[in-house]
């Protein structure tokens, strides 16, 4: 069944939470993914679809302090909470990205940040390895890798890490 044709498309709640910062208050259908909202309603398309089912991180996002993929999580799921997407995210790790080249298409360049802004912020001490593995569930069509990674390290490095 395609999703234009869920039983319950017509059932609506109001949801208040804060995105970036700012309150939002809507009335969504409670089939409507977080991530729909976030680009449709609000439009913050820095929040990218790709897979649909969480396998590519394109769609992450802040949500209560924690990295999740938006297309994943229900809009009614977000009422009370705090959503940052790479709209609200101001970080160095955007300023290596640029600097190393890291980005091609740049389809995976915001949920990458969200991730990788996320990791150097709450880890110290990040080694290469540590790195790669917590960047494994935010998929590059384009770059091979080497140059996110070169990006993260010198962030991270310049946090002090
Ligand atoms: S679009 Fe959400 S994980 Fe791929
Ligand atoms: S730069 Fe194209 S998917 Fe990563």
């Amino acid at each position: 069944m395609s999703r234009d044709h869920l039983p319950d498309e017509e059932h609506k709640m109001r949801i208040a939470l804060h995105v970036n910062g700012n309150p939002v208050e809507a009335e969504v259908p409670t089939t409507m993914r977080l991530l729909e909202f976030l680009r449709d309603r609000l439009h913050l398309t820095g929040v990218k679809e790709v897979c649909a089912e969480g396998e590519c991180g394109a769609c992450s996002i802040m949500f209560n302090g924690r990295v999740v993929n938006s297309c994943l999580v229900l809009a009614v799921e977000a009422d009370g909470g705090e959503v940052v997407t790479v709209e609200g995210i101001d970080h160095p790790v955007q300023r290596t990205m640029r600097e190393t080249h890291a980005v091609q298409c740049g389809y995976c360049f915001p949920g990458m940040v969200v991730t990788a802004a996320d990791l150097i912020n709450k880890t110290n001490n990040l080694d290469r390895a540590t790195i790669r593995a917590e960047l494994a569930g935010n998929v590059c069509r384009c770059t091979g890798y080497a140059k996110i990674l070169d990006a993260v390290e010198k962030a991270a490095s310049e946090k002090g890490n």
